[in-house]
């Protein structure tokens, strides 16, 4: 049987270092940092990141504000928003929770939050600065990837890594992190010819697909470590990922469970990121 990656006790030792540096950062030059989630429309998954992400904050001693917009909010009111944030030297991290209603460009809001704010890591410089190895912030989801598989003390170089998915989000990051940890990679996509096959190569599986059981046992070298970045609502309103996780723990080294594996570190890299982001704004200053 794999051994359990507990995303949720490492999340709670990521956060616990950073409420030490955040009370160290207080006591030296008085800063705290701050935190805007803004949040259009009410999908009821995001309401429950968003609270999460208040909460976070809340433990690490961090300041924050959270906004909850109507879903009828134009692209101009938001863009309006950031640019108040933008402004406001108490806010050093600036997210909005995606997706965002079909009257948003997505693009144009992330590039109008400042870089140094975008604690996302999701506008041009910042994924240009990934793709060059020079960044300050990670995205929050491979980036608690890469930590959790620290964490465990697992060395990805010169491995097999296999990555299901391309979103800028996951699928592309994750594949870049994992090749600056000098892995081998792959990423694998719906137009792949032969999945199977190639899922079977990896050394290290990461699934970022969106769809309950899509990566079954059969597709899983024995002893992988494999990693489920997939948030999926069964019909019975219970939450699973894209790995049938009953048979797949009975082949896999190491494997992720879902609730309580990716997803805390998603928010505990985030609070990682906001109080970067407040410490150089400090080194700025002197
Ligand atoms: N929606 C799903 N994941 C994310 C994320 O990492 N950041 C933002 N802003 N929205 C998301």
């Amino acid at each position: 049987m794999a051994q359990i990656i507990d995303g949720k006790e490492v999340s709670v030792f990521i956060k616990d270092k950073i409420k030490a540096r955040t009370a160290q950062l207080k006591e030296k030059s008085g800063l705290v940092p701050g935190l805007a989630v803004i949040l259009v429309g009410s999908d009821s998954a995001s309401q429950i990141y968003v609270r999460n992400k208040k909460q976070a904050c809340e433990y690490c001693g961090f300041y924050s504000e959270s906004y909850e917009l109507p879903a009828d909010t134009t692209q101009d009111q938001l863009l309006e928003l950031i640019d108040a944030l933008n402004k406001n030297d108490s806010i050093d991290g600036i997210l909005v929770q995606m997706p965002l209603p079909k009257q948003i460009d997505p693009q144009a809001v992330t590039e109008a939050i400042l870089p140094e704010k975008d604690v996302d890591a999701f506008n041009f410089v910042n994924v240009g600065r990934i793709m060059l190895g020079e960044y300050n912030f990670l995205p929050c989801t491979p980036a608690g990837v890469m930590e959790l598989l620290r964490y465990y003390k697992i060395d990805v170089s010169g491995k097999e890594c296999v990555v299901v998915g391309r979103s800028n989000i996951v699928g592309k990051p994750m594949a870049m992190l994992l090749l600056h940890e000098n892995a081998t990679v792959t990423i694998c996509h719906s137009k792949t010819a032969d999945l199977p096959a190639v899922t079977r190569r990896a050394d290290v599986l990461v699934s970022a697909v969106g769809r309950p059981c899509f990566i079954t046992a059969d597709m899983i070298k024995p002893g992988a470590v494999v990693i489920d970045v997939g948030i999926n609502r069964k019909p019975d309103g219970k939450l699973c990922g894209d790995i049938d996780f009953t048979e797949a723990q009975k082949i896999a080294s190491f494997i992720t469970p879902v609730p309580g594996g990716v997803g805390p570190m998603t928010i505990a890299m985030l609070m990682q990121n906001t109080l970067t982001s407040a410490e150089l704004k400090l080194k700025r200053r002197n």
